[in-house]
């Protein structure tokens, strides 16, 4: 037998054995390496004798790629075995129940403040904030409301200290003073927030929302303010026509005062905003008194403007059909898993009434 047929049948054999990669590379070596079987043979080619030599090159040439095609086959068939091996021993039960994920709800309440501000960012307001602990300057005073106005009565209003500097606010219209202290006119906001009154009831509780709008600049008449408030109406409505009602009120910090009640009516036993023969009170507005533009340092034979203050709280409860007020803050997860939103299921800015 030749030299060359007995090599191949000695590793043709052995490299059929079952092998890990230790021993393979073993064998790699043996063949392969520096001093490997195939590469000396190529290394003594020279002493062939030359007319031999073509024959033999080619025959070590052969066996060459057949072993090495022999090893690549066993190195992946090891390769296999072990990921074969790992599978078996990290065995994983599919039949175990998986995790449960609950996703929260957005509250009615953030829904309707995230609504209400996308459509006032439509024409040109932006937010501001205030802290919901005021102090009396800010909360009253410089809104024109006098020491004796039943506002600042003790049932009303939640003070922090005796000397009654110190309170909850009662309004979002503290928020009108500290922009316009800040900075210069034309001033064009909204400020929604938590606002706190002595009160509670199936539609008022100690802690509510309201949203104060503010809009200042030369020129500003209460014809802006009506278009301002139907457009807002509308959008948050989702209607195409609504009815309005302003009725002349009093607050000592707009000069003339008036309250906006909205039409509606009820139809199968669900609330239809925008039609019907009945009234309801959504919110206080009116143009911005010349003493408080003065408190401010706003010149008022220059500058005029509106200001309006809604509860959001309200707004939500005749959106989406919610009639007790006290619900909205008791925090049970059962109340927010039924009237809150699904916080990937937005289609809109304001997801609306769609849902
Ligand atoms: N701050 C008033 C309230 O809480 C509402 C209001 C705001 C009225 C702005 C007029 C202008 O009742």
């Amino acid at each position: 037998m030749s030299e060359i047929k007995k090599i191949k049948d000695q590793y043709f054999s052995q490299l059929n054995k079952s092998l890990d990669q230790n021993k393979l590379n073993e064998i790699k070596t043996e063949l392969f390496g520096k001093n490997g079987i195939i590469t000396i043979k190529f290394k003594q080619l020279g002493s062939v004798p030359e007319e031999k030599r073509k024959n033999y090159a080619s025959e070590i040439n052969l066996l060459k790629n057949e072993l090495q095609e022999l090893i690549l086959k066993k190195n992946e068939e090891i390769l296999n075995q072990e990921i074969n091996k790992k599978l078996k021993n990290d065995n994983i039960d599919i039949t175990l129940p998986g995790r449960t994920y609950y996703t929260g709800k957005i509250h009615p309440v953030s829904q309707v403040i995230d609504e209400v501000t996308s459509i006032f960012s439509e024409i040109g307001f932006s937010v501001e904030e205030g802290p919901d602990i005021e102090n009396e300057y800010y909360n009253f005073s410089a809104l024109n409301t006098p020491e004796n106005h039943p506002a600042r009565d003790m049932h009303d209003t939640f003070y922090i200290n005796h000397s009654k500097d110190l309170l909850l606010r009662t309004h979002t219209s503290p928020v009108q003073i500290r922009t316009m202290l800040k900075g210069k006119p034309p001033f064009k906001i909204i400020a929604p927030g938590r606002t706190y009154r002595h009160d509670s009831d199936q539609t008022h509780s100690p802690m509510f929302h309201q949203l104060e709008g503010l809009h200042i600049d030369k020129n500003i008449n209460m014809g802006h303010l009506k278009g301002c408030l139907y457009y807002f109406v509308k959008k948050f409505f989702e209607v195409d026509k609504v009815k309005i009602r302003f009725r002349p009120s009093h607050f000592p910090f707009t000069e003339p005062s008036a309250e906006v009640d909205i039409g509606y009516k009820i139809q199968d036993g669900k609330i239809k905003i925008g039609e019907g023969d009945k009234w309801l009170e959504i919110l206080g507005c009116g143009m911005v008194h010349p003493n408080v533009l003065k408190n401010v340092k706003v010149n008022p034979k220059k500058y005029q403007g509106y200001a309006f203050g809604v509860g959001i709280d309200r707004l939500a409860m005749l959106k989406y059909g919610i009639n007790d007020l006290r619900a909205f803050f008791e925090s049970d997860i059962r109340w927010l898993e039924f009237h809150g939103f699904d916080p990937l299921d937005i289609p809109t800015n304001y997801r609306g009434l769609s849902r």
